[in-house]
């Protein structure tokens, strides 16, 4: 490999927010991008030309599925003979109580949370082993580190599930170039932060040091360092993107 430029990256939960911010800069490097998502159609239709130009691939799929993760490793190492990153970006979120958290919404939580993100580097690990370079992001959350109220046990429990992931990957396959980590963010506008009413938002933003919500584009500028050469002295270790909500 003579430069970065020519690095091969799948981004899941790239249709929006922080996977399509993460993906969207990897892309603007020059990288080769397998966009991984639920309902890429927006996103298909921006990154026309790239696709063209055989720089971005679409692997439409939930990351749960298995059969459809080998499948979309199987695309991209035929469209471009290696995997040097994988940011296990998709989630979902609920806030249901206790109480009420019955086994189907555990069990999808689980799946795609934890069970995305163990399955999809369980399936790219063999190619950068054999590469002897690699680089692997676990998009992790505050709410894996903290246990806010406002997030359900599921949630909270996937995302810590997410964090020992990182480090036992890490520890695992340092020999091989390879490096794991784990980004812990917290208070990111999304589209969905733009749906929360504003003395909500407002009480959310005191809680915060900086005094503001963060943005996608300082998430992505945190995984473009830790997925260059530079990043390689760093493994094993949780990146906190709070704000200062959560100093450890
Ligand atoms: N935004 C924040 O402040 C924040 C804070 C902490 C953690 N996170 C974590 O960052 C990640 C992205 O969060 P976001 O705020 O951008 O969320 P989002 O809901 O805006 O985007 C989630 C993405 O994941 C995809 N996705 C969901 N389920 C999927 C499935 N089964 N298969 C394939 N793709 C699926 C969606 O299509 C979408 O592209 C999540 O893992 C989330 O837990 C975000």
């Amino acid at each position: 490999m003579s430069s970065t430029e020519e690095r091969v990256a799948i981004v899941t939960g790239a249709s929006q927010g922080l996977g399509y911010a993460i993906a969207a800069k990897l892309v603007q490097e020059g990288k080769k991008v397998a966009f991984v998502s639920l309902g890429l159609d927006s996103v298909k239709a921006e990154f026309e030309r790239e696709t063209g130009e055989g720089r971005v691939i679409f692997c439409e799929m939930d990351v749960s599925d298995n059969a459809a993760i080998a499948r979309c490793v199987e695309d991209v190492t035929r469209s471009w003979g290696r995997i040097d990153i994988l940011v296990n970006n998709a989630g979902i979120r609920t806030e249901t109580a206790i109480e009420e958290i019955g086994p189907e919404e555990w069990n999808r939580i689980m799946a795609v949370n934890l069970g995305g993100t163990f399955f999809f580097s369980q399936a790219v690990v063999p190619v950068m082993k054999e590469q002897k370079w690699g680089r692997i992001i676990n998009m992790s959350s505050f709410g894996g580190q903290f246990g806010p109220l406002t997030s359900s046990a599921a949630y909270s429990a996937s995302k810590a599930g997410q964090i020992a992931l990182a480090k036992v990957f890490a520890r695992t396959l340092a020999e091989y170039g390879i490096t794991v980590n784990a980004i812990a963010p917290a208070a990111i506008r999304t589209p969905e932060m733009d749906k929360i009413p504003a003395d909500a938002l407002a009480g959310m933003v005191r809680t915060i040091p900086v005094g503001r919500v963060g943005e996608a584009a300082e998430v992505a500028e945190l995984v473009s360092y830790l997925v260059s050469d530079y990043g390689g002295f760093v493994t094993g270790a949780t990146m906190d993107i709070n704000g200062g909500r959560l100093m450890r």
